[in-house]
């Protein structure tokens, strides 16, 4: 098992890696748990899968697991169903020094941290991951929200979680169109910060998908080292350090509002169709050269990612996909600070970009490629 400690003044706690973390549950979380009773919120297709093991496990162990199961999808991450899972634990009696055990990807850990942030003024919750994208990305570093009518994940608090318990046995059920999301996430990492992970990226990214364990297990262990470095420097994103985890999130970002946030194009696709505009707009700007851009756009594509925004057929201009970016929850005084590239594993915040650049920039990129 791989251990990662996520040092915190006062918050620390650890993220443990391994396979059969979910069948035994019990023994993992037992110090944090106070009462028999324990809440699981989770969605139906994770329950599907996983509810009988984590079910059994806490059983055998004289816990008593009670659980909310939410329809599957982000618009779970809604007022409406933030006070469904609120009135649920008040009807559990959850009280502040209790944990509340968020089973499931990004979607159920972002809600539940956040129901969990606000259940009476803060209580704990246990991150359980069983996205690549969760595993790697959302568990890890206290970020929860809810999407408002104005945009995705504007109403939130930063609320750590006690543990995260990444199971990699559950990659095993998640979809292969949902692995390769969360693989974005996990190439960001090595872009932004690690040329050596990058490296590693380009020539083990084919075992990770092909369920390679001992793969797997090194993709998830470092991006959750790399994480845990950055938010450990810059917990609420004051420095300008954790805001470079969103490389490739601006356009990304833009994409997915393009598209509606919607099947078309899932949260990690747009990351990675953002991190090749990044290194193209990098390029562009003379910082890296066209070949690590190149390099960039074809780890991503090796990966099944999609790599050129011509093939979505936006059937709109460079300008639209900007004007969402005017949108974007990092705009700071009328400034919207980029993240770009000087060197593949060298990302630095860019705050004097201009959007008419950009918008220039894109329209070349609808067309071309
Ligand atoms: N808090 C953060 O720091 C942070 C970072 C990145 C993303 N996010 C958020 O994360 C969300 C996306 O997370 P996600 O990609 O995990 O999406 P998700 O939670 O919607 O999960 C994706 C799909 O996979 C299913 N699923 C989950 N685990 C499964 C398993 N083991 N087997 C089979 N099916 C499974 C889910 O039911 C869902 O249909 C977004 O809302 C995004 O805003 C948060």
């Amino acid at each position: 098992m791989a251990v990662i400690p996520v040092e915190l003044a006062g918050r620390s706690y650890e993220v443990r890696v391994d396979s059969g973390l979910l069948a035994d549950v019990a023994g993992q979380c037992s110090p944090l748990l106070r009462k028999k009773r324990v809440p699981v919120v989770t969605d139906a297709n994770v329950a599907r899968h996983w509810r009988e093991t984590v079910d059994a496990a806490l059983s055998a162990a004289g816990f008593e697991p009670r659980w909310l199961v939410l329809e599957a999808g982000e618009g779970a991450k809604s007022w409406a169903v933030l006070e469904l899972v609120m009135d649920w634990l008040l009807a559990e009696e959850v009280e502040r020094g209790d944990h509340v055990l968020a089973l499931g990807g990004g979607v159920i850990g972002d809600l539940t941290g956040f129901a969990a942030a606000i259940l009476k003024r803060g209580c704990g919750f246990i991150q359980l991951p069983t996205t690549l994208l969760a595993q790697v990305d959302s568990s890890v570093g206290g970020k929860t929200a809810i999407n408002a009518s104005a945009g995705k994940n504007l109403v939130g608090a930063f609320h750590q979680p006690s543990l995260v318990l990444a199971d990699l046995d559950t990659l095993t059920t998640l979809p292969q169109r949902e692995m390769g999301a969360g693989y974005a996430e996990v190439i960001k990492y090595g872009i932004l910060g690690d040329r050596a992970f990058f490296d590693w990226c380009e020539a083990n990214g084919p075992a990770v998908f092909a369920g390679d364990r001992e793969a797997q297990e090194y993709a998830v262990t470092e991006s959750v080292k790399a994480k845990a470095r950055i938010v450990a420097e810059d917990e609420r994103e004051t420095t300008g350090k954790r805001a470079l985890l969103n490389l490739g999130h601006t356009f990304g970002h833009a994409l997915e509002a393009q598209t509606g946030f919607s099947e078309r194009l899932l949260h990690g696709e747009g990351v990675a169709l953002g991190m090749v505009l990044a290194a193209r707009y990098s390029a562009r700007r003379g910082y890296i050269t066209d070949e690590d851009a190149a390099r960039v756009t074809a780890a991503i594509d090796a990966a099944g990612l999609p790599s050129e925004i011509a093939a979505l057929g936006l059937n709109c201009n460079g300008r639209a996909l900007a004007d969402h970016m005017l949108h974007d929850k990092k705009m700071d005084a009328g400034t919207l600070p980029f993240v770009l590239l000087r060197n593949i594993g060298d990302a630095f915040l860019d705050k004097q970009v201009s959007l008419e650049d950009v918008a220039e920039f894109l329209d070349g990129e609808l067309q071309a490629h």
